[in-house]
């Protein structure tokens, strides 16, 4: 049985508002403290709603990013950090560009390097990640085939950043915003499952009914390869944060707290 906390929203924007607050609290406790706040970032649909609202306090004077560190999951390979379909152009437009983080403190996985060059880079990226100190918080999608990160089906629980091959459907899905498949990358580089599962908290992310059947693959399914997201079931501190639809296929409703 895992420890999974499961929250169980409304809608997307009251699950949202729930994340972002918990991490304005988090960098909130950690200024107090006179530490920085080592954030792990997603892109894709799932967290734009916290970045808005995250941005919003940041425009309010309410939040700062000044202490804060943030690793990225993923980037496509190979792409450029200005093609507008690359994780780094996301991350900008969204989230980095409306806030006063120190752009010397934003990694995200570089999709332009040489290819000579990825194995080593991705072992730089995760001794980076253990310089300072580990991820604190790690913000997480799913992906409709149950990947975490670009963590297809088949990735081993030990695995750490590399260059992977995306699946079939992660690469239909991503189709229409490269104008078609065969513009789509075939590779990624991505943190880990042990990169992931090595952070101190996690908050997992699934809004609409196409999130509904790895939802319940994470929450009532075996722990497998298959579904990478079912390793977050050996984590200590994961709250999944859901809409209805999301929750849709989940059978035992006492197990979640219904917000
Ligand atoms: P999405 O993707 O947030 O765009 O739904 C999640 C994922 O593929 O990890």
């Amino acid at each position: 049985m895992s420890s999974i906390t499961v929250r169980v929203f409304e809608d997307k924007l009251s699950g949202s508002q729930y994340i972002a607050d918990a991490l304005r609290s988090r960098i909130h406790t950690n200024d107090s403290d006179s530490k920085r706040t080592v954030l792990g970032l997603a892109t894709g649909g799932s967290p734009k709603k916290v970045y808005d609202l995250l941005v919003e306090s940041v425009e309010t004077g309410e939040l700062s990013f000044q202490n804060v560190t943030s690793f990225n999951l993923d980037e496509y390979y190979p792409i450029g950090p200005e093609s507008r379909n690359s994780y780094h152009y996301y991350m900008n437009q969204r989230l980095f560009n409306h806030t006063d983080v120190d752009p010397g403190q934003v990694f995200i996985p570089e999709g332009d390097i040489e290819v000579s060059e990825v194995d080593h880079y991705c072992k730089a990226y995760e001794r980076k990640i253990a310089g300072y100190g580990g991820i604190e918080i790690q913000l997480l999608g799913i992906g409709g085939n149950g990947h975490i990160g670009f963590n297809e089906p088949g990735s081993s629980i030990e695995s750490e950043t590399r260059l992977i091959h995306l699946d079939e459907k992660t690469r239909r899905d991503a189709a229409d915003s490269f104008g078609g498949i065969h513009q789509t990358p075939e590779k990624a580089i991505t943190m880990g499952v042990k990169t992931i599962l090595n952070a101190k908290k996690i908050y997992c992310m699934a809004w609409g009914a196409h999130k509904a059947r790895p939802v319940q693959q994470l929450i009532e399914g075996e722990i497998t390869a298959e579904w990478p997201v079912t390793f977050l079931q050996t984590h200590a501190n994961v709250e999944l944060i859901i809409d209805r639809a999301a929750a849709s296929l989940l059978t035992d409703s006492s197990n979640f707290i219904v917000n």
